[in-house]
């Protein structure tokens, strides 16, 4: 039987999840995604529209399928936590059963169960402040979408994956290395991710024989990332300071993943895979 993955965090085609749906369709498994509501319309338009054929080209020149989208909002995990301004705010109107829990019973109830769970997604809406200068609120707003986010993804996902499943989540140096600019709280929030991978990878290895690791990817021009900022800088500062003086490109991220959720990697758990030209290695710069 083949592979089903349920990818969090897809909402165009240049990101990283873009590149792990893509990888690991490209080995065969069956790919649902969870997009963002407020992206959800603009994402299945594009899909319809044929925007991202050229991207959905897979290796042996088939294009990738998604088998289903699912609106998704990763802050809010029950129906009873979103607040009213949200559920009537008309980017979310038009959508329903969008919280954790719900995706996960959709999930079920369409499919039955899932192989591999990705979570590609972080927020923070201070991200551009310094963190001397950032608010509770947006402290917390960060740790909530980038790193709580997983916690409650792979509560709601663990049942109903089958045994020797996998997940893989996306995390950034600058949890570990101070990277000046990478403000709002998400340095403090990539910190939490990581170490979560470890205690997750005990406690769903315990529970459900499901592994756990995280990719820390070099810098990559995704929406995301350009909404903090100095993307350029810090890929101008990689491609002059890594081993590797090349391109870091969004599918080496996906084969990563790919092999990471895949039998070849049955006794890697509760990793922090560095997927970065080698970048983390220098202590020095020349
Ligand atoms: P991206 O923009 O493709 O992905 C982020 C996704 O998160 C978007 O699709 C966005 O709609 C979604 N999202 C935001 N808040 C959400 C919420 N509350 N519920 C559900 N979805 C939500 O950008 P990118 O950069 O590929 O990000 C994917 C992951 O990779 C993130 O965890 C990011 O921190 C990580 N990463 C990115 C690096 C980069 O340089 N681009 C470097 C290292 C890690």
């Amino acid at each position: 039987r083949g592979k089903r993955a349920f990818i969090a965090g897809v909402a165009d085609d240049n990101g990283y999840g873009w590149a792990i749906a893509k990888a690991l369709a490209a080995a065969g498994a069956e790919i649902l995604v969870g997009t963002w509501v407020p992206a959800l319309n603009i994402f299945e338009t594009s899909l319809r529209r044929g925007k991202f054929d050229e991207s959905r080209r897979l290796p042996n020149g088939s294009l990738m399928h998604i088998a289903k989208v699912y609106p998704l909002d990763a802050v809010y995990d029950t129906p009873e936590d979103v607040p009213e301004d949200v559920k009537t705010n008309k980017r979310y109107a038009g959508s329903s059963n969008w919280t954790v829990k719900e995706v996960a019973e959709s999930v079920k109830n369409d499919f039955g169960s899932i192989d591999i769970l990705v979570h590609s997604l972080a927020n923070a809406p201070e991200v551009t402040k310094p963190l001397l200068e950032t608010s509770r609120r947006g402290y917390l707003a960060a740790i909530s979408a980038s790193s709580y986010s997983f916690v409650s993804l792979l509560q709601h996902f663990l049942p109903i994956m089958n045994p020797g499943g996998a997940t893989v989540s996306l995390t950034y140096i600058a949890s570990e290395r101070t990277i000046p600019g990478y403000g709002g709280g998400m340095s403090s929030a990539k910190a939490a991710l990581e170490s979560d991978t470890g205690v997750l990878a005990f406690e769903a290895g315990r529970k459900g024989q499901i592994r756990v690791n995280t990719i820390s990817a070099g810098p990559l021009g995704s929406r995301a990332a350009k909404a903090i900022g100095f993307i350029e800088k810090m890929i101008d500062y990689s491609y002059s300071n890594a081993p590797l003086q090349k391109e870091l490109l969004a599918d080496e991220v996906g084969n990563t993943a790919a092999f990471l959720v895949s039998p070849l990697a049955s006794a890697v758990t509760g990793s922090v895979v560095y997927v970065d030209n080698g970048l983390n290695t220098m202590g020095l710069a020349i």
